[in-house]
């Protein structure tokens, strides 16, 4: 084989697989990736954004923030009912308090009420959708706040509102992609 013949075979194959590349459909785990990249470490994203398939099949940015929002709803209301129930069956006072406390206003009810907020505006208005979906955390925190002041160290609770505060970020960090 002479050498111009040789450079003629690599230069069809690179053409090949360039197109053959090109022509893959763009998969869900490129929209996963690529949203969550910003992070130094974007392990805990991807699988964040990977237990629930209806993210991962999602075909757009818009798509997979919409379905990323309605499952950190539905892990956040998991969250309130577990948080619940040890509330209902607490007879520590101490703790019934604090728990009663992660349940209200200023705690899970605000955190899934802003989620909702965020799922609204995501058409209309990405921008403070991402911005919503960072606050949304506050509600957790202020749980692991009224835990820790009450002298409380409730493993189960904390790795709860580590969940929330894990989707609070992952959520806006997708929206920021639309
Ligand atoms: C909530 O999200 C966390 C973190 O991705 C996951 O480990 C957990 O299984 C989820 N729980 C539910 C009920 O979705």
């Amino acid at each position: 084989m002479d050498s111009h013949f040789q450079r003629h075979v690599l230069i069809q194959m690179t053409i090949f697989f360039f197109l053959f590349i090109h022509s893959l459909p763009s998969t869900n785990a490129n929209l996963i990736d690529d949203a969550c990249n910003v992070f130094k470490d974007p392990r805990s994203c991807i699988s964040a954004l990977k237990q629930d398939p209806k993210i991962i099949s999602a075909p757009d940015f818009k798509t997979l923030a919409k379905n990323a929002v309605r499952f950190a709803i539905s892990n956040s209301t998991d969250s309130k009912n577990f948080i619940q129930d040890m509330a209902q069956k607490s007879t520590e006072p101490t703790l019934k308090k604090a728990l009663e406390s992660c349940l209200s206003e200023r705690g899970y009810g605000y955190v899934i009420r802003d989620f909702k907020i965020v799922l609204r505006e995501i058409d209309e208005d990405p921008e403070s959708a991402s911005y919503d979906a960072m606050v949304a955390q506050d509600g957790a925190q202020y749980c692991e706040e009224t835990l820790a002041s009450s002298g409380l160290k409730v493993d189960s609770v904390t790795t709860r509102n580590d969940y929330v505060k894990l989707y609070s970020i992952v959520c806006s960090a997708v929206m920021d992609k639309i």
